[in-house]
């Protein structure tokens, strides 16, 4: 699976896929992670990407002409299955859309910055719009990083451990049990006596128990 992703600070996306399960899952040829400077595409001679907004306000405008050139250059090479907008006003982010887009095989993600991005860019080019929740944050390559790490770690192989990713919170609609390691009494706060006892079978209803009771506590909407 291959993520092109646009943007005008390639420099924030360097670090999230240089380390640990993003790193790996390139390295084993997984996924290809492949990160653009917006202003490559840049045609007149300061390499601006933005301008003012037609009508007035305050902030400037992500310009079509620098995207459309990056996206028609990538489909040019090869086919993509979306063009993602990292956006607050887009869908919220969830497992099941992590899940649906873990299918895919090509994928463009655009960041934005400043006041936003000609509409013109997300009518003609894009073909879906991603939020990672309700607040703003100051541009599209913090979401664009979280989006692609849901993505890659459900790729088959990823995880050294396969049915790791199946039983994370979220993938099975609740939220995962408590998890314990040694030592089995740290200062007297002892773990769960079941977890020690060596029974399959007790422990795996302990952790539904506890992972139900969990998720009523917590986000009893998800029981819905
Ligand atoms: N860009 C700025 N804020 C965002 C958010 N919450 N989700 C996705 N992209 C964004």
């Amino acid at each position: 699976m291959r993520f092109d992703i646009i943007t005008v600070l390639p420099g924030l996306l360097e670090s999230p896929f240089a380390h640990s399960i993003l790193q790996r899952a390139q390295k084993k040829g997984l996924t290809e992670i492949v990160v653009h400077n917006l202003r490559d595409y840049a045609s007149n001679k300061h390499k601006s990407v933005d301008d003012y907004p037609y009508g007035g306000g305050s902030g400037m405008v992500m310009s079509i002409e620098p995207f459309a050139r990056c996206i028609e250059a990538l489909k040019a090479e090869r086919d993509y299955d979306e063009v993602i907008f990292m956006t607050p006003d887009g869908e919220t982010l969830n497992q099941s859309i992590a899940n649906h887009l873990s299918g895919k095989g090509n994928i463009i993600i655009l960041c934005g910055h400043y006041k936003g991005i000609d509409q013109r860019v997300r009518d003609i080019y894009v073909t879906r719009e991603i939020s990672i929740g309700d607040y703003v944050l100051s541009g599209g390559e913090l979401p664009a990083a979280i989006l692609v790490d849901s993505i890659v770690r459900l790729i088959p192989g990823v995880l050294s451990d396969e049915t790791s990713a199946l039983s994370d919170s979220f993938q099975g609609e609740l939220l995962d049990a408590p998890v314990y390691t040694r030592p089995a009494d740290w200062r007297g706060h002892k773990v769960p006596d079941v977890l020690l006892s060596g029974h399959q079978a007790k422990i795996d209803e302990w952790r539904d128990s506890e992972a139900l009771e969990r998720t009523r506590q917590r986000r009893p909407d998800l029981l819905k």
